[in-house]
Parts: C-alpha cells; structure tokens; sequence
C-alpha cells in the first residue's frame, strides 16, 4: 500500500502525475500466459505486442525471458533492436512497410508477415537482389468470424477486417503462383491476428483451423510459425467487466486441441505464436494523480486532478478503472463525484460518477489497469507525457522521466 508521504517523495523527487510499473504482474502475466499454452503445445512462442505499451523497461523484460517482439512499424522495430532483441526474434507485422523497412527485416532473418500484394512486389525486388538467399517470409490472413446467426465479431462488428490476403483458394493459389515466379522465396509463418469486439474464445478456434489448413493446402513443407495474434483477455478487475471473461487456459485449450487434432501439424511441428499486448500490460500500470481542487457545481461535484483522462484512458472508453484514494487525513464524508482530468476538454473524466469518501486537495487518486494503450497513445497534450516509476527493493526507479518543453519542443522551427 502505497501511503501519502511515500507519494510526496515520489512527487517531489519526479513531478507529479507519474506512473508505477509494477514488475511482477508483468512477469506473471508472461509465466501464466507460457504455462497455459507452452503445457499444452511445446513449440510455444510469446510475442509481446510493443505496440500496446513500448516502454523500454517492459521490452526488456521480454527480451530478457525469451519472448519475441512483435512489431508494427520501423520506429518499433528499430526499438527492438535498440533493446538488444536477437532479429530473428522480432516478428515483423503491420500493413505498411516500405522496401527498406522489408530488406532490413529480411537481411536481418527477421519473421516478416506480409499483409498485401505491395508486400509481395518489395520482396520480389529483394529477391532479385539477392538472388542466392532463399528468403523467407510470412504472410497475413484475413479471418472471417462470423457467428451462426452471420454477425461478424470483428472490431466493431465490421462485416469484413482490411488486413492480410483473401483466403479463398483462388486468392492464395495467385500467390502461390507469384511466389513461384520470383523463385527464391518461401513462405515459413502465417499469421491470424483478428482484433474482435468480444474476444471469444471460439475466434481462437476459428483463427487456429484456417491458418492450419491454409498451411496444410499450400506450404505444407515451409510453415515454421502458425501465428495466432493477439487479443486475448488478461486478469480484469471484477468492476471492470461486464461478464466472466476467458481465462489464458480456456483459450490455450481450444487452440491447441485444433493443433493437436492436425495431422499436418503432428507432421510439420511449427511453432505456435500468440502476441498478448492489453493481457500482458494492461494490470501492470497504475497512474498516480493529485487533487487540485474540489467544486460544487449545482450541486454536482468535480475533483480536478493534475493528470488527464487521456493518460487513463485514451481510446475514451467510459468504464470506472478500479482506484484507491490516498488521504493526508482520513474522512468519513461519503459523496457522489466524478474526478475530472487538467485539460480543457469537457469530456475529460478520469471516474464517473463514484460514491466514496471525498478527497480533499493534495490528496492523490491512484488509478489501477491503465497500461495498455495509454503511453503510447498518449501524445503531450496541453501537459507534457508524466514519469515513470518502478518499485525496486522498496524504492522507486526512474524507468521515463517527466517530458521537458525541450523534448517536446526540440523538432519544430521557431
Ligand atoms: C498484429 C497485432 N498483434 C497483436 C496485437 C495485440 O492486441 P491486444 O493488445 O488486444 O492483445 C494487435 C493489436 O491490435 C495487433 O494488431
């Protein structure tokens, strides 16, 4: 429990808001997340989504437990390598990589996933310049999931997702045939990530059966990696969910029982890849703010803090996180408020509506499960991005320190 006068160190020593990062439910999402598929399939591989959360700090974690990185963009491989991850434990996705961005990748042996036809075309110019490497290279599969009633559960319920190839047959027998055409390239991964609005596990199922028998029907020699993405549900606070979600075990079992049930796997043996990002980091990140100020507004009251919503919650998603109040001096006086953030947006709320004790000013607000997709997608917006901490042998280690106007500044012309 962290009390007032450890957070005034922290404040003082870093400014405040500032981020914890708690380490060991980092680790243990890992370890839990290996125990459930690596037990039931052995050819197991994590790749953790930088995307979701690229502190360096976490990468290295990863790097430092054998886990890939699983990457999207040049600025993110460039970070894998700069954290000293192997290349060819990087897994290469996304669908824009330009012709240099694929050649570094492939020069690295790297596992690059391809999503379109441009892909193809980069890697054919590589081949012809590389005429006497058999290169390897992956590709993306669009999945279709729609349930028996015909509603797609892709993001959003969006009919069809835009990543990866088509896999009709006639589709994947025109890349087969332009593969063949450049000659010195075969594919050795194939790749399902399908973001959905529900994460079921019956998804997993579907992903793992098209994937397999994509592999089986056109590169049953090749295939090393059958990649599952990522998408999974982690350790969600109760408060936070609407309904029992699946655990890493349900989704292990329904995966592997599709591989396990493969001939072809049984066969072939690829390895098994999933790339957790919001299971991974979202419970290992709290966001510790101050209370500025305390108002009642016809009757409604607001306590203004010094950090944001954007640094909670910045996809704007309306569930209250789990929290913890840290008072100077205790108080009984239970009322209903919402806490709202130092922007000048209407809109920034950090908790709606909660019924607790109310703070006074200088106390601090700890917010829990804020670490996915908020420091990467937190651009300095009216404040600049906050520090943070990891708790160390009962001290707390920088891992960022709070944003200068330099930093921010640094690339723009006066
Ligand atoms: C290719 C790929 N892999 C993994 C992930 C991680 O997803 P999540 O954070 O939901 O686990 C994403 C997220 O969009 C993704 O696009």
């Amino acid at each position: 429990m962290l009390s007032h006068t450890k957070i005034r160190i922290i404040e003082a020593k870093y400014g405040s808001p500032f981020y914890i990062f708690d380490e060991t439910a980092f680790r243990k999402n890992f370890d839990d997340i290996v125990k459930a598929f690596g037990s039931r399939y052995e050819k197991f591989i994590l790749a953790y989504s930088y995307k979701t959360n690229y502190i360096p700090y976490l990468c290295n974690i990863i790097k430092s437990k054998g886990g890939f990185a699983e990457v999207v963009s040049r600025l993110e491989y460039d970070l894998a390598l700069k954290v000293g991850q192997k290349p060819d434990k990087i897994v290469f996705n996304g669908p824009v990589k330009c012709y240099e961005d694929i050649a570094l990748a492939l020069d690295n042996k790297s596992i690059v996933n391809l999503d379109s036809w441009s892909g193809i075309d980069h890697v054919a110019k590589y081949a012809r310049k590389n005429p006497n490497r058999e290169i390897k290279i992956g590709l993306r599969i669009n999945i279709g999931l729609s349930d028996k009633s015909g509603l797609s559960h892709i993001q959003e319920y969006l009919k069809t997702g835009r990543f990866g190839f088509d896999p009709a047959d006639s589709n994947m027998e025109k890349v087969v045939s332009r593969l063949a055409d450049i000659g010195n390239v075969m594919v050795n991964s194939l790749h399902g990530h399908t973001s959905t609005t529900d994460r079921n596990v019956w998804c997993y199922q579907i992903i793992s059966e098209t994937l397999c028998q994509i592999a089986e029907k056109f590169f049953p020699e090749s295939i090393e990696y059958i990649n599952i993405g990522g998408g999974i549900f982690g350790y969600i606070p109760p408060q936070m969910r609407w309904a029992k979600t699946p655990s890493f075990d349900d989704y292990a079992k329904a995966v592997c029982k599709v591989l396990k049930t493969s001939k072809w796997v049984r066969r072939q043996k690829p390895h098994l890849m999933l790339e957790p990002g919001i299971a991974m980091a979202a419970n290992a990140l709290s966001f510790v703010t101050k209370v500025i100020s305390v108002k009642d507004i016809r009757g409604e009251l607001f306590v203004t803090v010094d950090g944001s919503g954007y640094n909670v919650q910045p996809t704007s998603h309306k569930i209250n996180h789990p929290y913890q109040i840290i008072r100077k001096i205790s108080s009984k006086k239970r009322r209903t408020f919402s806490v709202v953030g130092s922007t000048c947006m209407e809109k920034d709320y950090i908790l709606t509506e909660i019924t607790d004790t109310l703070p006074d000013v200088g106390d601090f607000i700890k917010i829990d499960n804020v670490g996915a997709y908020t420091v990467v997608l937190t651009p300095p917006f009216i404040n600049p991005a906050p520090a943070i901490v990891v708790r160390k042998s009962g001290t707390f280690k920088l891992v960022r320190s709070k944003q200068t106007l330099n930093d921010i500044f640094k690339n723009y012309a006066f």
